[in-house]
C-alpha cells in the first residue's frame, strides 16, 4: 500500500507543488490549508509534513496534540530559514525532522524517504516489544526473571488441584496477584475467592468473620451470620498475612485445612465446606515456628506447595518490563537515562514503590518525557521494618536506613573522599557509588 502522507501548508502554491513532487514519487497525499482542517485527518496519515506557521492554530500546537494522540505517524515540520529555534523547538516536541525553507525537491525527498524508514524501524520495534510483552505476562503479572518464569510455571501446575499454597514474599512483591492468579486458573475461577486479611481483624472479632455465629453467640449477635469459609464454599479462601492469626484460631484454621469442617460460633452443628486455602506472608514463619508464635502443625499444612516471590532487588530483569508495563498504564514515556536510574534503585517496597514512583514521576515530569531528574523516589515511602519484639538493630531503623547512615558516617569520616570511604566500609569504590546511585545520592 502507498504511504499516505498528510502536507499542512498555509501558501497554496508551495502545497501544490509538494503535493506534486510526492505524487510523482508514488506516495498518496492529502493536504489541508490549516491545522484545524488538519487534525481530524492525521489517523489516516502514516507521515505528517507541516508548516510551523499558519493561521491559527501553529504547527507547534498541532505537534503537541499529534502526540498526545499518539498516533504513530511521524511529523516533519517546515520552517523558515530565520526562525531555526523554533525548528529545535519542535524537534523537542517530538517532531523527527525539520525542512528549512525554501528547500530543493531532492532534499524534501531525502527527508520524507528517511522519516518512513525511521518510522518502518520504530513500528518493528515496537511489534518486537509487544510480542515479547505478551511472552513475560501472565494475567498482567509481569516478569522475565527466571524466578518469576518459575512461578508462573508454578502457578499453572497447582491451579488445577485444591493443594494448598503458601506465599511468602516482601510487602509489594504481588502475592495478591498471584493468589488471584492461582484461583483464576483453578476450576474453581467461576466461584468467590474470599480474602481475609488477617491483621485488620481484630482478634475478638476473628472467630466469628472466619467461621460466622449463631444468633445469641455474644452479646448484639440478633442474627444468624455466615462466616467467609462458608462464603467461599467450592470456591477459595485467601488469608492474607497469616502470621497474623492468634493462637485459639490457629488450631481452627488447622482442623477446617485437615478434616474440611468448622462450627458456627455458638453451634455444636459441624459445618463441611470445600474450600481451596492460599496463604500469604511478609514475615519468615520459621522465625515465629521457633519462637513458638505459630504452630509447626499448622505451618506444614500450610506450606503443602510453598511460593517464595523473591524481592525486586534480586530480580532487577523484570524492572525495565515493569517500567514499560506501568508507564503505559498512566500513559507516559521514560527516557533511558531515566530507565536507568530506576533499575539502579533497590526497591525495599518492591513492585509497589516502582508502580508509585512511575505515576508519580509521570505526572510531575517536566517534559513530554520523564527524564532521569524527574524520577521521584520517595524515602518516607519505604517498607515499614517488620515488625519484631527483639530489635537487633537500632530502634525503628530498617536494614537499608541503617546502611544508608553507616555510608553516610563513612563519607563523614573520609571529608567526602569516595575511596577512603569505600576502605572504612571494606567496599570497593565501584560497590560505594553503585550503591550511592541506588540511594539517590550523588
Ligand atoms: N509482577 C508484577 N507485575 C505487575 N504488577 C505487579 C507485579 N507485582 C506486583 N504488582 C503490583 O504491585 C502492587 C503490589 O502488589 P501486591 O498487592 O500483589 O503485593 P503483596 O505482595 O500482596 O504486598 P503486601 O504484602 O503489602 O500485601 C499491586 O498494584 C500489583 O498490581
Ligand atoms: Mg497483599
Amino acid at each position: 500500500m502507498k504511504p499516505r502522507i498528510l502536507v499542512v501548508e498555509d501558501e497554496e502554491k508551495l502545497r501544490r507543488v509538494i503535493e506534486l513532487q510526492l505524487m510523482s514519487a508514488g506516495f498518496e497525499v492529502d493536504q489541508a490549508g490549516t491545522a484545524e482542517s488538519a487534525l481530524p485527518r492525521i489517523d489516516r496519515a502514516d507521515l505528517i509534513l507541516t508548516d510551523l506557521r499558519l493561521p491559527g492554530m501553529s504547527g507547534l500546537e498541532m505537534l503537541g496534540l499529534i502526540q498526545k494522540q499518539n498516533t504513530h505517524a511521524p511529523v516533519i515540520v517546515m520552517t523558515a530559514f530565520s526562525s531555526i529555534e523554533t525548528a529545535v523547538e519542535a524537534m523537542k516536541a517530538g517532531a523527527i525532522d525539520f525542512l528549512p525553507k525554501p528547500f530543493s525537491l531532492d532534499h524534501l525527498m531525502n527527508v520524507v524517504n528517511k522519516a518512513l524508514e525511521m518510522r518502518n524501524l520504530r513500528d518493528e520495534n515496537r511489534q518486537l516489544k509487544e510480542q515479547l510483552g505478551r511472552r513475560y505476562e501472565f494475567d498482567n503479572i509481569i516478569g522475565r526473571s527466571p524466578q518469576m518464569q518459575d512461578i508462573f510455571a508454578t502457578i499453572l501446575r497447582v491451579a488445577p488441584s485444591r493443594a494448598t499454597v503458601l506465599l511468602a514474599g516482601e510487602s509489594g512483591v504481588g502475592k495478591d496477584l498471584i493468589a488471584r492468579a492461582i484461583h483464576f486458573h483453578s476450576p474453581r475461577a467461576g466461584k468467590q475467592m474470599v480474602k481475609i486479611n488477617c491483621t485488620s481483624i481484630p482478634e475478638n472479632l476473628m472467630e466469628s468473620e472466619l467461621f460466622g455465629y449463631e444468633k445469641g453467640a455474644f452479646t448484639g449477635a440478633n442474627v444468624s451470620k455466615p462466616g467467609k469459609f462458608e462464603q467461599a464454599d467450592t470456591g477459595t479462601v485467601f488469608l492474607d498475612e497469616i502470621g497474623d492469626v492468634p493462637g485459639n484460631i490457629q488450631v481452627k484454621l488447622l482442623r477446617v485445612l485437615q478434616e474440611r469442617e468448622f462450627e458456627r460460633l455458638g453451634s455444636n452443628r459441624v459445618m463441611k465446606t470445600d474450600v481451596r486455602v492460599i496463604a500469604a506472608t511478609n514475615v519468615d514463619l520459621r522465625a515465629a515456628l521457633e519462637n513458638g508464635t505459630f504452630r509447626e502443625d499448622l505451618y506444614y499444612r500450610l506450606n503443602v506447595v510453598p511460593l517464595n516471590i523473591p524481592p525486586l532487588r534480586e530480580r532487577k530483569d523484570d524492572i525495565p518490563y515493569l517500567v514499560e508495563h506501568f508507564a503505559k498504564k498512566f500513559g507516559g514515556e521514560i527516557s533511558d537515562d531515566a530507565m536507568q536510574r530506576l533499575v539502579a534503585y533497590y526497591w525495599p517496597g518492591n513492585v509497589r514503590e516502582l508502580e508509585n514512583v512511575v505515576e508519580r514521576s509521570i505526572l510531575l515530569a517536566q517534559g513530554p518525557r520523564v527524564e532521569a531528574a524527574d524520577v521521584r523516589i520517595d524515602i518516607s515511602e519505604r517498607a515499614r521494618p517488620a515488625t519484631s519484639s527483639d530489635h537487633f538493630l537500632p530502634e525503628g531503623l530498617t536494614l537499608d536506613q541503617f546502611e544508608q547512615h553507616l555510608i553516610k558516617e563513612a563519607l563523614k569520616r573520609a571529608d567526602g573522599n569516595k575511596s577512603q570511604a569505600a576502605r572504612l566500609l571494606g567496599l570497593t569504590r565501584n560497590a560505594l557509588r553503585y550503591r550511592l546511585t541506588a540511594m539517590g545520592i550523588e
